[in-house]
C-alpha cells in the first residue's frame, strides 16, 4: 500500500514502495550461485519488462514503446501533451551475473517520480516521462536504445550486430517478437525533449570515501569498443613444436598483457578491458585456432579516447605480424565523452541542500545513456554512493536510504526542470 510523505510540505517519493519495487525487480533473472543476469531481450528481460508495465498500469499510467524496446511511461494527463518533456530513465538489463542496482534504481525512481505526481495530482508546466533504454550494457551495441534515438541504426547496422552468445542481434530480437523494421525507423524528435535526469548508484568509491550522500555528475567518459578475432591454424598440441606453432590464443594473450602499458601511455585515466573470450576448437590437446575478444577502452577525453583506440589497433595489428596469425578487427563507433549541464547541476546541488544531504561534484567512470541524450538536450545526472564502490558483480549494493535519498533529490530535479 503507497504511504504518501511529505517533508515540510514537500512533495517525496515513497520509499517503501519503491524498496518493494527494487526487490521485486532484483528476483527476475537471478542466477544460481549468486548475481542476476538479464541481459537485453533474454527471457529474463522479458520478464521484468513485463513486470515494469504491469506496474505502470497498476499506477494507471501510459506507456508507449518505441521500434527498439524503448518505454515511455506519463501519467494520463501528461500522455497527449506536445510541449518538450522532461525525461527520466535508466535501463532494466544488466551485465551477466550483475547486481540488483545499476540501472534498476534510477528506473524504478523514475517510475515512482512519474507516480508520485500523478497520484498527488501535481499539474506542472511540461510532461515528465520515465523512460526505460534498450540494451543500455551493450550485449548487442553499448548505449543501444539511446543510441537508437539518437542515431538510428540502419537494417545493415543491425544485421552486423552480435550478442557475447555469439547470437546475431536480428536472430534474438525477431524471435523475441519485435519488428526490425520499426527499430529502423526508431528515432527521437529532439523537440520533444526539454531536459532529461538520471538518477544513479556511482560504480565506485568516491562518495563512499568522501562520506557524500549525493554526487552531482559532471561528466561522463567516452567509450570505444572493439571485437578482435585472431585467426591461426589449428595442430596436434603434443607433435607440433613450439616453433612450428601458430596460436590464436597465444597472440590474443600478448595483446591482453600489452594493454595496461597502452593505456598508462595516453593517461591517467585511460582503462582497457578484454572481457570476452572465446577460443575455437576448444580443446585441451589442440593448439588455438582463433581466438575472438572484446576490447572495451576508455577516456574522459575525446582527443585521448582515440590517441587510445589507434595504439590499440596498432598493437593488435603488430602482435599478430609476430606470432604469425592473421587479425579481422572491428571497432565500433566512438560514444563521446560528455560535459553535463551547469544549470541542472545547480539545481541538483540546491535539490540535495534541500533535503539536508551533502553533495559534491564528481565524473563517471561509466557510460550512460544520458551522454547520448546530453548531444541533444540538457542532461544532468545525479549519483548515490555504492558500498565499496563494487558494480557489475554480485556484491553491487547501496542502502535503501541512499536510494530514496537520490530518489528524492530526483523528484525535486524533475519537479523543477518540468517547472510548476
Ligand atoms: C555501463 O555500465 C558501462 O559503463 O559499461
Ligand atoms: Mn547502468
Ligand atoms: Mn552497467
Amino acid at each position: 500500500m503507497a504511504q504518501l510523505t511529505q517533508l515540510n510540505g514537500q512533495l517525496s517519493v515513497d520509499g517503501v514502495r519503491l524498496r518493494a519495487d527494487l526487490e521485486a525487480l532484483g528476483r527476475i533473472g537471478e542466477v544460481a550461485g549468486g548475481g542476476i543476469s538479464r541481459t537485453s531481450f533474454s527471457a529474463a528481460d522479458a520478464q521484468a519488462r513485463e513486470w515494469y508495465l504491469e506496474r505502470c498500469a497498476q499506477a494507471g499510467l501510459s506507456v508507449e514503446v518505441d521500434g527498439v524496446g524503448n518505454m515511455f511511461v506519463s501519467a494520463p494527463a501528461d500522455a497527449h501533451r506536445h510541449e518538450p518533456a522532461v525525461w527520466s530513465g535508466s535501463h532494466i538489463d544488466t551485465v551477466p551475473r550483475g547486481g540488483r542496482f545499476d540501472g534498476a534504481v534510477g528506473t524504478v525512481a523514475a517510475l515512482e517520480c512519474v507516480r508520485r505526481l500523478h497520484e498527488a495530482k501535481v499539474w506542472l508546466a511540461r510532461p515528465v516521462r520515465a523512460v526505460v533504454y534498450s540494451d543500455e550494457e551493450g550485449n548487442y551495441s553499448h548505449l543501444f536504445g539511446s543510441s537508437a534515438l539518437v542515431h538510428g541504426f540502419t537494417h545493415a547496422q543491425l544485421e552486423a550486430l552480435t550478442g557475447r552468445d555469439g547470437d546475431r542481434f536480428v536472430d534474438t530480437f525477431v524471435a523475441a517478437g519485435w519488428d526490425l523494421d520499426r527499430a529502423t525507423q526508431t528515432r527521437l524528435d529532439p523537440q520533444a525533449v526539454h531536459a532529461t535526469v538520471e538518477l544513479h548508484i556511482e560504480q565506485g568509491p568516491q562518495l563512499e570515501q568522501r562520506g557524500d550522500r549525493i554526487g552531482v555528475v559532471t561528466g561522463i567518459v567516452g567509450l570505444g569498443g572493439a571485437t578482435l578475432t585472431y585467426r591461426g591454424r589449428a595442430d596436434h598440441a603434443g607433435t607440433t613444436p613450439m616453433a612450428m606453432r601458430r596460436d590464436a590464443l597465444l597472440a590474443a594473450s600478448a595483446l591482453i598483457v600489452g594493454l595496461p602499458d597502452i593505456a598508462r601511455s595516453v593517461s591517467d585515466r585511460a582503462v582497457v578491458t578484454v572481457g570476452v573470450i572465446t577460443v575455437e576448437p576448444g580443446g585441451a590437446n589442440v593448439v588455438p585456432q582463433t581466438a575472438r575478444l572484446s576490447v572495451d577502452f576508455r577516456d574522459p577525453d575525446g582527443e585521448r579516447l582515440a590517441q587510445l583506440g589507434r595504439a590499440i589497433t596498432a598493437a593488435v595489428g603488430e602482435v599478430a605480424t609476430r606470432y604469425g596469425v592473421q587479425v579481422d578487427l572491428d571497432v565500433a563507433p566512438v560514444i563521446a565523452p560528455c560535459t553535463l549541464d551547469e544549470r541542472i547541476q545547480k539545481i541538483i546541488a540546491g535539490a540535495a541542500a534541500g533535503r539536508g544531504l551533502s553533495a559534491s561534484q564528481l565524473p563517471s567512470g561509466a557510460g550512460h545513456d544520458s551522454q547520448n541524450l546530453a548531444t541533444v538536450a540538457p542532461t544532468g545526472m545525479i549519483f548515490i554512493p555504492s558500498t565499496g564502490g563494487r558494480s557489475h558483480c554480485p556484491q553491487e549494493h547501496t542502502t535503501w536510504q541512499d536510494i530514496e535519498n537520490g530518489a528524492n533529490v530526483l523528484l525535486d530535479t524533475v519537479t523543477a526542470l518540468a517547472g510548476r
